[in-house]
């Protein structure tokens, strides 16, 4: 595996392959990372991942300072799923100078859900995934599911600035228990470990009330925030929306029908876990 740290290394290597695959990550890899870089693997001569914990997407109280850190073992890791290119750049290479400019994605779809309570977050996602585009200028670039929202807003934002990639998304990996695989799952405690798997059987339970017919969509959502807050838990949101633009299903033709995902995001001790279940009314 080639490691570049600054944007001329990675060009210069680059120059070799024909057909790219990119996979951004803030490192911390775990087995959901690999199965995106897999999957690129498939699609591409060569895989370019990319390892930068970045900044602009971090508010002041955020865990910036101690997000884990785990290089060697993020190489170890690439090298065993066959990743070709590792992109590592400080951040003096990704920002020799103060990054004043930077993509304002829509509100309607950034300002809601995680861009409620991370202000900014999706400003910083786009302005470094937009970088490290321009830096790698791959075919195809592939981003976890689990990060729903994420993945819409870089569709957008791909489809807006007609850029030149295909923007792929890869299905959230599971621990047995039904956990979402997450850097910040290396936060929980033992016991806030056996208790995280509430999350993803909450949003369970929402699609499954939907499914049995269940219409009324703020009662059962604020029904599963409070047996979260039972739980110990502090939900931020816990929600039904549309696939296509995470607005609220209309009552009615949507909510009977149409693509829906169940969101959530809730804290439990000072870990804040997201996840998502994609499921149709009729299913
Ligand atoms: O999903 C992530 O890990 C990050 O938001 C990303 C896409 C690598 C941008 O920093």
């Amino acid at each position: 595996m080639f490691i570049a740290h600054t944007i001329p290394e990675l060009r210069a290597h680059l120059e070799r392959f024909n057909r790219t695959a990119l996979v951004p990550t803030m490192g911390n890899l775990h087995d959901g990372h690999l199965a995106l870089v897999r999957q690129a693997r498939g699609l591409a001569d060569a895989v370019v991942a990319t390892v930068f914990v970045n900044r602009l997407q971090f508010l002041p109280h955020e865990d910036f300072d101690t997000y884990p850190r785990t290089w060697a073992q993020d190489c170890a890791r690439l090298e065993s799923v066959g990743c070709d290119v590792l992109f590592s750049p400080r951040e003096e290479d990704l920002y020799p100078e103060p990054q004043t400019f930077r993509i304002a994605p829509d509100p309607a779809l950034a300002d809601i859900l995680e861009g409620a309570f991370r202000p900014g977050f999706f400003a910083g996602v786009c302005t470094v995934v937009m970088k490290l585009l321009q830096c790698a200028q791959p075919h195809v670039a592939v981003f976890g599911q689990k990060d729903y929202q994420q993945l819409l807003v870089l569709r957008h934002m791909a489809r807006q600035f007609a850029l030149p990639v295909e923007v792929v998304g890869g299905a959230t990996v599971r621990a047995d228990d039904g956990l979402a695989l997450s850097s910040r799952n290396g936060y929980l405690s033992p016991a806030e470990r056996a208790e995280a798997v509430a999350l993803s059987r909450a949003l369970r339970g929402l699609a499954d009330a939907v499914r049995a017919g269940a219409r009324d969509l703020p009662a059962l959502e604020a029904d599963a925030m409070q047996a979260l807050r039972a739980r110990g838990w502090q939900p931020d949101y816990l929600t039904v929306r549309r696939r296509s633009d995470l607005q609220a299903p209309a009552p009615g033709a949507d909510a009977a029908s149409a693509p829906l995902v169940a969101l959530g995001a809730a804290r439990l001790g000072g870990t804040r876990l997201i996840d998502n279940l994609e499921f149709a009314p009729a299913d």
